[in-house]
């Protein structure tokens, strides 16, 4: 855990070698891409561990026995853009998980987040829904997508972050004491221009190569 109630900080050592490739400024496109996928896959992985299961029965070359079967249905939600670079991960665990898209920006000025798209599937009220978005900065975006989705009936949230800074830390726990956040750090504050620090510049553009 954190100081944060509900915050969970995955300790890694290959999350720590790779949080060092995504940080630093000198790692291309390729580079970048790798490592976000594998540090992802981590934190898909421990974000699904307490995941319900029900017992079924399947017949082995040798005898009957007991399986397991997963006992919920799962949305992954992205913030786009940035948000879909975690979204394999989940779906190579889940492959039937469905997947809704929230478009969001932050503003540049104001740092507020601006709704531009929404497309969720169905069964929201009733799935587990995987909030994911590598950068967790002031929180308005985070705030701002599970809130839509709590009004769309959502009632059981994970969020998912590479990395998180403790301002918006604070105003997703505050806001949404109920949504667990899984992430692979806890930065040091954010500057004048509400980027994280140290952080690792924009993940939209570093992934999409679009700087
Ligand atoms: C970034 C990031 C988050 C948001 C975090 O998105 O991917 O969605 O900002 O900031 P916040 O916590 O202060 O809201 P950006 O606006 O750069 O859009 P992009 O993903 O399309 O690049």
């Amino acid at each position: 855990m954190s100081n944060f109630k509900n915050v969970t900080v995955i300790d890694h050592p290959l999350i720590s070698r790779d949080m060092s490739i995504v940080r630093d400024k000198n790692t291309g496109t390729i580079g970048f891409r790798m490592a976000m996928s594998r540090i992802a896959t981590i934190l898909a992985y421990h974000c699904l561990k307490e995941l319900p299961l029900k017992e079924t029965t399947i017949e082995t070359p040798i005898q009957q026995t007991t399986g397991y079967e997963l006992d919920t249905e799962v949305i992954v939600v992205p913030i786009l853009r940035a948000g879909l670079s975690l979204v394999d991960a989940i779906i190579n665990y889940i492959p039937d998980a469905k997947v809704g898209h929230l478009g969001i920006y932050r503003d540049e000025n104001t740092h507020e987040p601006v709704d531009y798209y929404s497309n969720l599937p169905s069964g929201v009220d009733r799935s587990l829904i995987l909030v994911v978005d590598p950068m967790l900065a002031t929180g308005g975006s985070a705030d701002d997508a599970i809130g839509f989705l709590k009004k769309k009936g959502a009632k059981q949230l994970r969020f998912i972050s590479l990395i998180s800074a403790p301002e918006g830390l604070e105003k997703v726990t505050t806001n949404h004491p109920d949504v667990p956040v899984i992430t692979a750090s806890i930065d040091e504050k954010l500057n004048d221009d509400a980027f994280i620090v140290p952080g690792l510049g924009d993940a939209g553009d570093r992934y999409f190569s679009t700087e």
